[in-house]
């Protein structure tokens, strides 16, 4: 891995979607200003001085918290210090979800798949629009995640959905609607974060599973942000210029690690048609 270039990417990449995008940002003084402990009967709880939220997970069970609003469009950033060392088994999410009904609901996952101390974590990646998903990808990460906060962003407007990492963004979902694709436009959304245990499938397909004696694992979230992406003015809407698109490229070049856009075993017979739009 180059580090100039990549350093230059994520620079540039902040600034196009920091700056350009950073004006109108609600901060949040306290992290339960915005977000609020949903389930895990105590196992989730905000400090004292409300700057983090921490989940934890036991052999009894998870736990999570919910966004107080919800969002038609939004863009939200949330810094997150996932479980570390032997984390196998373990998936740590944030995601943004309808509430109506379940058939028709729409979904933007970030799923953090836990491994073995040493092994990279998995941030699985979906979309669902109108009850249907099958759109992952999945990627490893450019630095320890475990070790330090990183920032992990949602842009969801009614053009594309942006996913970035500390600025950088690694997959772009495009609005195709007009060409029959189904994408999320109509419905609210909330935004949800969880830690559970998964270890039937999250940590290498399955196999590996948690080591209870290393419970109660911990995840930290902090310094959640959320910007109505409708009402601005400038900036959520517009294309991805070509310093992002770099960035971008970059990311999927060095960290992708499944697209189910290039699973042919999946889709012997053609790649569902989002896969030939430009
Ligand atoms: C992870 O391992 C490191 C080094 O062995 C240790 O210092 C640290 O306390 C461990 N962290 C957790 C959460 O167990
Ligand atoms: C959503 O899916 C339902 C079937 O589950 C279909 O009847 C409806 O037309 C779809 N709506 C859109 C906007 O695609
Ligand atoms: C865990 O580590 C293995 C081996 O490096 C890797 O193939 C896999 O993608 C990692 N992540 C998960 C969630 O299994
Ligand atoms: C909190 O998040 C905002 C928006 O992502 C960012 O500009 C700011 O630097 C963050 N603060 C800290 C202390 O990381």
């Amino acid at each position: 891995m180059a580090f100039g270039p990549r350093k230059m990417a994520c620079a540039l990449a902040v600034l196009v979607f920091g700056l350009c995008l950073g004006g109108a940002r609600a901060a949040t003084g306290r992290i339960d200003d915005g977000l609020e402990v949903m389930w895990g009967d105590g196992r989730g709880s905000v400090s004292p001085d409300g700057q983090v939220m921490t989940l934890s997970l036991d052999r009894t069970s998870g736990s999570g918290w919910r966004s107080k609003n919800t969002y038609l469009f939004a863009r939200v950033d949330l810094q997150v210090k996932l479980v570390a060392n032997n984390s196998a088994g373990t998936v740590t999410t944030c995601y943004f979800m309808s509430e109506g009904e379940w058939e028709i609901h729409d979904e933007v996952d970030l799923e953090f798949l836990g491994n073995v101390t040493g092994q990279p974590y998995t941030l699985h990646t979906n979309v669902f629009a109108n009850g249907t998903g099958g759109k992952e990808q999945q990627f490893h990460l450019w630095f320890d995640p475990t070790t330090d906060f990183h920032t992990y962003s949602i842009v969801w407007t009614a053009q594309h959905i942006l996913v970035l990492v500390d600025g950088t963004p690694i997959r772009e979902t495009k609005n195709h609607a007009d060409k029959g694709v189904a994408y999320p436009s109509s419905q609210r959304m909330r935004l949800y974060g969880s830690l559970w245990n998964a270890d039937d499938w999250a940590t290498q397909g399955g196999r590996v599973k948690t080591d209870w004696s290393r419970a109660p694992f911990v995840a930290q979230y902090r310094n959640f942000t959320a910007a109505d992406a409708a009402s601005e003015p400038a900036g959520y809407d517009q294309e991805m210029d070509a310093t992002a698109q770099q960035a971008m490229k970059w990311a999927r070049d060095n960290y992708m690690v499944y697209d189910y856009c290039q699973d042919g075993k999946r889709f012997p017979l053609g790649f569902p048609p989002e896969c030939y739009m430009p």
